[in-house]
């Protein structure tokens, strides 16, 4: 009787570990710790920026489908076309890895996967609102006071 009472709070306590909205600061300091201050020539200005007009810095952020009916997942929104599976469609699962992955609070696959979407090409151009939003203006105030 006690457990069946304490399992709904168990797995409540459990929903708000999984998900998470970041502060700045304190995404900031991940992304220095994983080493993606200067990575393929970014600044973190340029990580935080596109972070914080991909998804609000929310974790558990699942964008609105794109017009292939792909979504993006995660801080980063990466996209189920190509880097993960969400088990709906084609993807090209460059990730190796399931989309919701990128929906709990640790970040430290999300960041892996974004090295390697910036190995390709496009670079960060790959994120739409970074290119919109973040490419080539001063982002130094997305990184200064921490
Ligand atoms: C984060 O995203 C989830 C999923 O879209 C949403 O339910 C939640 O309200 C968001 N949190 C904030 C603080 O915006
Ligand atoms: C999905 O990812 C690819 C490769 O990074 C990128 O070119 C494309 O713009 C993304 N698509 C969407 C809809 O975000």
């Amino acid at each position: 009787m006690k457990i069946q009472l304490l399992a709904p709070l168990f797995f409540l306590l459990i929903a708000e570990n999984e998900a998470k909205v970041f502060r700045r600061c304190e995404l900031i300091r991940i992304l220095e710790k994983e080493a993606l201050n200067g990575y393929y020539d970014y600044s973190l200005g340029d990580w935080v920026c596109m972070a914080y007009y991909e998804s609000r810095y929310n974790t558990s952020a699942v964008g609105p489908p794109n017009s292939d009916g792909s979504m993006g997942y995660g801080i980063f929104q990466i996209n189920s076309s190509w880097w993960c599976s969400n088990g709906d469609g084609m993807t090209a699962n460059g990730c190796q890895t399931s989309c919701s992955s990128f929906l709990d609070d640790d970040i430290s696959n999300d960041i892996q996967c974004a090295k390697r979407i910036v190995c390709d090409p496009n670079k960060m151009d790959a994120w739409v609102s970074w290119t919109n939003s973040c490419k080539g203006r001063d982002l130094s105030q997305w990184s200064a006071g921490c």
